[in-house]
């Protein structure tokens, strides 16, 4: 596990160059995607993977498949991506915030509870920087309700909940192959599922309604006499066309064959941030209860220097570049204080003039108050250093930098 290796040091290249062979009768059958779902439902232990364009298609079509409509309510974190939101919108339902846990970052299930109406549907535990969010009570409420449990995993990679992983424990589960991910195809995503009326469901609302796919397969073979008849009608479902292609379910099955590598990395990295905070109660990450394994998408902090020493984070942050660190990030926006919420451009566009939405969408500041205090402290370090020196470099800066404070 140490020294330096490139990104795409596996199979990649070889899968792909066997796709871009147009002359290979084999490449008719669309073999990689049906071999990526094939070894993700496998690594993954459950039924039904399906491959999808993005991390966010994913999170529509498990929507529609929760049964996700008009005027229904979808709850997700207040401090998460926007994407949670927009498939919400999508489907012409209402998003709804939870607030998050001070500690471990993620959605916290008593606020969740607080905000369960008649209308709601659906819950998106999404799992942040790499930890699980709290589960059990998040299917406990689930059940009570009768709602549906998607659990976001795009930022969780083999992360564990009392033994199970990300993705096992919800009705349906999200991942994404964006760029930056543990498991990265330039885009791409995966939901899986163990039960087959989901799974079909989203098969086909992500592969345009053909009435031919089914749970676990995205292509039949028909005899050409069948569908190049005039007659042949294909479409009985409304869908959209989320499919994944060849070329990022070849990059995609390589990266998941290095899955646990990528992960240990990751997670080796994040060790090295620990070590450098040893002793340090002003940068405090993000708790990992007893039970739960961190895959660390990022190491994440919540930055409590301004009011130990008087530094705001723009100025550790100028600190720690200038020391020779690496940029990191802040914390995203709570959902509801991004301009597209706040705006509502979406409001005419996609909903019907209905008393339903008259008091929906009136989301304002202090609703969420935790999520509002923390994300303005929050840091997230990178953890996809594929130099360990470098790794062990910059986290040492940190420990450097923090020093220097200290002995101010
Ligand atoms: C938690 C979470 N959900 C969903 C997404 C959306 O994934 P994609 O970028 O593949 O659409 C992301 C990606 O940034 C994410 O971090």
């Amino acid at each position: 596990m140490s020294g330096s290796y490139g990104k795409y040091i596996g199979n990649e290249l070889k899968y792909v160059t066997q796709i871009l062979d147009s002359e290979n009768p084999e490449n008719k059958k669309a073999p990689f995607v049906g071999k990526l779902e094939k070894a993700f439902a496998s690594r993954f232990g459950c039924k039904y993977a399906i491959a999808h364009n993005s991390g966010t298609s994913t999170l529509h079509t498990c929507l529609a498949a929760a049964g996700v409509g008009a005027g229904d309510e979808v709850i997700s974190p207040a401090q998460t991506v926007i994407m949670n939101s927009f498939a919400t919108l999508h489907q012409n339902a209402i998003p709804v915030y939870a607030d998050i846990d001070p500690d471990t970052f993620n959605i916290d299930p008593k606020s969740i509870e607080k905000n369960i109406t008649p209308r709601t549907k659906a819950i998106i535990a999404v799992h942040m920087h790499g930890l699980m969010a709290d589960m059990d009570p998040i299917m406990s409420l689930a059940k009570k309700h009768g709602l549906y449990v998607i659990e976001d995993s795009a930022q969780c990679v083999l992360g564990k909940y009392k033994g199970a992983l990300a993705g096992s424990i919800g009705h349906m589960a999200s991942f994404s192959f964006e760029n930056k991910k543990h498991l990265s195809a330039g885009e791409g995503g995966m939901v899986i599922t163990n039960e087959e009326g989901l799974a079909t469901v989203i098969r086909k609302t992500g592969g345009l309604g053909y009435k031919t796919l089914s749970a676990g397969q995205s292509l039949r073979q028909l005899l050409p006499s069948d569908f190049q008849d005039p007659h042949y009608k294909r479409h009985d479902t409304l869908g959209w066309n989320y499919r994944m292609n060849e070329l990022t379910a070849a990059v995609a099955l390589a990266q998941l064959e290095r899955v646990d590598f990528l992960v240990a990395r990751r997670q080796k990295v994040a060790g090295l941030y620990r070590e450098a905070l040893e002793g340090c109660d002003w940068v405090i990450p993000q708790k990992v209860p007893p039970g739960f394994e961190n895959s660390y998408w990022t190491f994440t902090v919540k930055y409590e220097g301004q009011a130990a020493y008087g530094i705001k984070w723009k100025d550790f942050y100028d600190l720690y570049k200038k020391n020779g660190g690496d940029g990191f990030y802040g914390g995203l926006s709570v959902a509801y204080g991004e301009p597209v919420m706040q705006n509502k451009p979406f409001l005419n566009r996609y909903l019907p003039d209905d008393k339903v939405y008259k008091d929906a969408f009136n989301y304002k500041n202090g609703s969420c108050p935790v999520a509002e205090d923390i994300q303005p402290k929050m840091m997230q370090f990178k953890t996809n250093y594929r130099n360990l020196e470098i790794a062990k470099q910059k986290t040492e800066i940190l420990r450097r930098t923090i020093k220097e404070i200290q002995g101010k």
